[in-house]
């Protein structure tokens, strides 16, 4: 179940939308210098897809991303998600900010304002972005920190949370500005063992919500066991796209195979 030749095209698109959460990227490229980090890349993803992006390091994963919600500018190519397409060169500041407001970015330092509580770091884009009057903003956060299983902690600060509730306020504050799609870097790499199980456990339910997700993880649980689809990138392209069975069981390229005995047998003997 790639999805990648059913997804309506981008030109379809801009009249009658992928659907809520369907991205189609079109060849895009991006450069730093001299430097092809993404080489015409193209992919569709079905809405509610729960897509991991898995490759070696500098292969350009961080960069796809970024460039998934015009965060950092690609050279060439177009995205849409639903129904609203971006080309390269777009500056249209109305247009951006349609775009910009369908993602929402969980990082792998989770990146919170250290000057405010919980509660803080995930209304605040609500009130700031979407407009909402401070009452209707931190009711929402309650509610989000409730799903996150933060309840009791709505009211310490950053430095007061272990790295695990730190990456679940991340969650909770991307979930808070009611996004298509929700982009992970890397969420759990950089936690402690022992509440890598807590963050999988919110992305399950987030996916499970259907919300499209898209994760660069080499978290062996969340590949195997949540990831609806894998995309192995290196050298700017696509290398191999599948299900997790069909790329950890059967990968059809040689390099496939080579990176994944490296950067996997540790981890998975390891979560057995
Ligand atoms: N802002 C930047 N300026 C110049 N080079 C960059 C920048 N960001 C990333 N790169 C380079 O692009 C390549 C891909 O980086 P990145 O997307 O972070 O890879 P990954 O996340 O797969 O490790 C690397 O060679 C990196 O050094
Ligand atoms: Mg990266």
């Amino acid at each position: 179940m790639s999805g990648a030749s059913t997804a309506a095209s981008a030109t379809e698109a801009s009249k009658t939308g992928l659907g809520k959460g369907g991205i189609s990227v079109e060849s895009l490229t991006k450069r730093f210098g001299d430097n092809t980090i993404l080489d015409a890349l193209s992919v569709d993803v079905l809405p509610g897809q729960t897509v991991a992006v898995i490759g070696p390091s500098g292969a350009g994963k961080t960069t796809f991303l970024r460039t998934l919600n015009w965060l950092e500018k690609p050279d060439e190519g177009s995205i849409t998600c639903n129904d609203v397409t971006i080309h390269a060169g777009d500056e249209d500041s109305r247009l951006l900010s349609q775009f910009r407001s369908k993602s929402a970015m969980v990082f792998q330092h989770y990146n919170l304002f250290s000057n405010m509580t919980a509660l803080g770091n995930v209304s605040i884009g609500m009130r700031r972005v979407l407009g909402m009057d401070r009452k209707t903003a931190e009711d929402k956060a309650h509610e989000l920190l409730d799903r996150v299983g933060l309840t009791d902690v709505a009211d310490h600060y950053p430095s007061q949370l272990s790295g695990g509730q730190q990456q679940r306020v991340g969650i909770a504050r991307a979930l808070a500005m009611d996004p298509e799609y929700i982009l992970f870097d890397e969420p759990t790499s950089a936690l402690d063992p022992e509440w890598v199980g807590e963050v999988l456990k919110v992305m399950r339910g987030i996916a499970d919500d259907g919300i499209t997700m898209i994760v660069v993880s080499h978290e062996m649980r969340f590949v195997r066991n949540i990831a609806s689809r894998v995309l192995f990138l290196e050298g700017g392209h696509i290398v191999e796209d599948g299900t997790p069975a069909e790329i950890f069981d059967h990968p059809r390229q040689e390099r496939t195979r080579q990176f994944l005995s490296e950067a996997f047998t540790l981890p998975e003997q390891q979560y057995r």
